[in-house]
């Protein structure tokens, strides 16, 4: 008992005033800063999107440049840093080694982190941003025991960081343009969704005072669980088990099953109860980057057959489930060579850009205070301690 309101989950309680994000869940809208999703997707980029996430606008073209250039002066890792990934086990997850990469940087910067300094805070945001595809690559060459690779100033974000996870010395990477689109594209629509686990653990971390490198591998570890982000990893399990198409129907049943914890991943939203509208650009996307890169993936006929079979079935009409932006992204990802315990690796390097917005303005508004929900007890009355022997 308590005098709180019992809000299990979180499914109604506005945890945060915030001007960066708008969804509606019903009519299957989200907008960055104001901007519908389809829009950015269609004509912008990754980095101008993070931009406009910091920053509230779009950047004119000054402005882009200057900031595009200060990502690419920081884009290095701390040479130290490669030291961390050596104490891992050769087969340790990606997501554990970027999780600590990134805690590791408090270490690195934490000196010159003053979370009060408007600068500072922006200086912090510009090193999370640009780091984190190196992080990232590093994790991947690590788990496959392949040299770093340090990145390549002369080229755009997403090239760059396609580079430092394929580029073999001496041997120049062809990199196909469809590739680097479509990873810039997946970026985008994953860059900030709200308050989605990972970010409301952003800003329960950050109200904290902490400083944001530890906040951001906080929200790196929240993202992880097959329920958030992991879900791009488990769809392509998933996937990968249930094989061929006319295996999909028994996959169904079981998604049905109250006695069995199989779930259908890749499917339903705590907020989407329409469509969600990533889904819906990724999809598209998918038949065709598939094409243009002349991949015959089976798994995507199984996947479209998921989709077909849940759609039409009265369980997951009636409970409003369906495809969420991790569906497709796996098959997509797949098609460009990444390996699936990369994959929520890739969705952090893009929330990155919404998590460092969030902790900026959770810092500039004014009294905001610690972040410290109640519970309702259910626990025991009062009672007497008794010693062990009359126990
Ligand atoms: N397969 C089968 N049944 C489901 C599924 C599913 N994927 N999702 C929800 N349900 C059922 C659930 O069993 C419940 O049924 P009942 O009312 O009979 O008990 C009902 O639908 C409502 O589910 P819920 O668990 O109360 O819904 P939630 O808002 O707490 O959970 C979710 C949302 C996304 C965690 C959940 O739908 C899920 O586990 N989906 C699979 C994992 C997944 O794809 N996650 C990625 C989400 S989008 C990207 C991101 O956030 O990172």
């Amino acid at each position: 008992t308590g005098h709180f309101t019992y809000d299990q989950g979180y499914g109604s309680t506005a945890s945060t005033k915030s001007a960066i994000t708008y969804i509606d869940g019903d009519k299957g809208v989200l907008l960055y800063r104001g901007y519908p999703i389809e829009q950015l997707a269609e004509h912008s980029s990754f980095l101008e999107v993070a931009y406009l996430l910091l920053n509230g606008e779009l950047p004119k073209k000054a402005e882009f440049d200057s900031f595009s250039n200060e990502i690419t002066h920081h884009t290095m890792m701390h040479e130290s840093q490669k030291e961390f990934f050596k104490g891992f086990h050769h087969d340790a997850h990606p997501m554990a080694m970027l999780a600590a990469s990134v805690a590791s940087m408090s270490a690195f910067y934490h000196d010159k982190i003053n979370v009060e300094d408007p600068a500072d805070r922006r200086l912090a945001a510009i090193r999370l941003i640009a780091k984190m595809p190196t992080l990232a690559a590093g994790c991947f060459r690590y788990s496959i025991d392949w040299p770093f690779r340090y990145p390549r100033n002369n080229l755009e974000y997403v090239d760059r960081f396609l580079h430092m996870m394929f580029e073999v010395p001496s041997e120049p990477l062809q990199l196909s343009p469809v590739a680097a689109k479509a990873l810039d594209l997946l970026f985008i629509l994953h860059a900030d969704h709200e308050q989605n686990a990972s970010t409301s653990t952003v800003r329960l971390v950050g109200s904290t005072g902490a400083n944001p490198y530890a906040s951001i591998a906080a929200g790196i570890t929240a993202l992880w669980g097959p329920a958030h982000g992991g879900a791009n990893e488990a769809v392509l399990k998933m996937l990968n088990e249930i094989g061929t198409p006319d295996k999909v129907e028994s996959a169904v049943l079981r998604a049905k099953d109250k006695n069995d914890s199989f779930r259908l991943m890749g499917f339903g939203h705590r907020v989407y109860k329409n469509f969600d509208p990533r889904a819906k650009i990724i999809r598209e996307m998918t038949h065709k980057v598939l094409n243009e890169l002349g991949v015959n993936d089976p798994l995507l006929e199984v996947a479209v057959k998921l989709e077909e079979a849940a759609l039409k079935d009265d369980y997951f009409v009636e409970r409003k489930l369906y495809p969420n932006v991790d569906f497709y992204s796996g098959i997509i990802y797949k098609a460009l060579g990444i390996p699936t315990e990369m994959f929520t690796v890739m969705f952090a390097i893009a929330r990155t850009a919404g998590w460092i917005a969030h902790w900026i303005e959770q810092h500039e508004t004014p009294g905001s205070r610690i972040g410290r929900p109640r519970q309702i007890y259910v626990g025991s009355d009062v009672r007497d301690y008794i010693p062990g022997a009359k126990r």
